[in-house]
């Protein structure tokens, strides 16, 4: 990869000669060009900047010495080997992992530091019509010019180029990469200054200590990024409630949503889940016993029972797709089952007699199969037992 910089401060870049990059360079990855702009001045005062057109605070970065930048390093070639640009400025695209991984792709990035109070549009406009343009900001603050943030770009960058860093599982592991924020990490010894190191660490136990690791990080995420978390991982924190009124909308969507795959497991069976109508949908809500799960504010789950004779009817157990398979479903079933009023001795669900899936979880949480009531529709029902 080859990375050029513009800049009216070259020394500015100087780390880049150390760290990381630095190796990099060493080892021949990547080829790294500081240019100052001023050589691409042509007056006596080798001037880069003058007074914005329109008026008002500041000086604008005239367009001269950049178009002459811009030529001098953008090759007249094939477009693909020509660079991505990217000018550093605090109006840019938020700079993020994402970002890195995919400037990490490129075989060539010009990075432009503007100054002042930016650069003439018309040079982003002008090299548009020549090379990828990004224009990217290092976060919601503001920095005296781009140099900074062309720095932090090119480490984030670098350090991804295949062949760079010598463990390729710590850029696996590491924060952001998965989503989250990395979990806390210890080394010996493991009791200092009165503070243990968690046991699970030292227990050798590999399944349990991944699962902590993924817990923790799980939580220093919600706890410091919550807009970073999905609300699939965060199926710890889901909220049962009883229904109300105003969720009747969400309801039917994740309804339907969920039992689109019913359908398509059992041909030629009618699923009423997905022809109900909204106002029957209502009308159940209204009329049985039903909880909703929420997580992060989002309806994932709900569940509904009434009671039939001395049979605790449940139905309607849905969990949103992109959060199955974590025992959401296995919790509602158990809260509804808890709902069961004290003249109830059975449970009693229907599925489709093709929902291999529904019918092991009903199974593995204790119902028995008592055939098919009508065709493609199986029964299952489990005794109540109380203390
Ligand atoms: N130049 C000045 N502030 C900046 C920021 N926040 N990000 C990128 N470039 C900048």
């Amino acid at each position: 990869m080859r990375i050029d910089v513009v800049t009216i401060f070259p020394d500015y870049l100087a780390p880049l000669e150390l760290s990381l990059a630095g190796k990099a360079r060493e080892k021949g990855l990547i080829d790294i060009r500081v240019h100052d702009l001023r050589q691409w001045a042509h007056d006596k005062h080798r001037t880069v900047d003058d007074t914005p057109y329109g008026g008002g605070a500041g000086m604008v970065m005239k367009p001269e010495p950049w178009g002459e930048a811009f030529d001098a390093l953008i090759s007249t070639g094939a477009n693909d080997e020509r660079p991505t640009v990217v000018f550093t400025t605090p109006s840019g695209q938020p700079f993020s992992q994402a970002v890195a991984r995919e400037l990490a792709t490129r075989e060539r990035i010009v990075f432009a530091c503007g100054r002042y109070e930016g650069i003439d549009q018309r040079v982003l406009d002008e090299v548009a019509t020549r090379c990828e343009v990004r224009e990217i900001s290092l976060g919601d603050y503001v920095l005296n010019g781009g140099e900074v943030a062309a720095l932090a770009i090119t480490e984030a960058v670098v350090r991804l180029v295949p062949g760079f860093m010598g463990n390729a599982e710590s850029l696996v592991e590491e924060s952001h990469e998965d989503g989250l924020l990395e979990y806390p990490v210890y080394t010996k010894p493991a009791s200092w200054r009165g503070h243990e190191v968690p046991p699970v660490l030292l227990s050798g136990d590999h399944g349990a200590i991944a699962g902590w690791r993924r817990d923790q990080a799980v939580r220093r995420t919600a706890e410091r990024r919550p807009d970073l978390v999905h609300p699939s991982v965060l199926i710890d924190d889901v909220d049962i409630r009883p229904v109300q009124a105003g969720d009747a909308g969400e309801l039917f969507v994740l309804q339907r949503a969920c039992w689109v795959q019913e359908e398509h497991d059992n041909p030629g069976v009618r699923i009423p889940a997905l022809h109900e109508t909204l106002d029957e949908l209502r009308a159940w809500i209204a009329r049985d016993t039903v909880l909703v799960a929420r997580s992060a504010g989002r309806l994932v789950g709900a569940v509904r029972a009434s009671l039939d004779g001395e049979s605790w009817e449940v139905g309607r157990l849905m969990v949103a797709p992109d959060v199955a398979g974590r025992g959401l479903g296995r919790t509602l079933l158990e809260r509804i089952e808890a709902l069961a009023p004290a003249e109830a001795a059975t449970y009693a669900l229907f599925t489709g007699a093709g929902s291999a899936r529904n019918q092991k979880m009903y199974k593995k949480a204790g119902y028995r199969l008592r055939g098919e009531i009508a065709p493609g529709v199986v029964r299952m029902t489990k005794a109540i037992r109380r203390p």
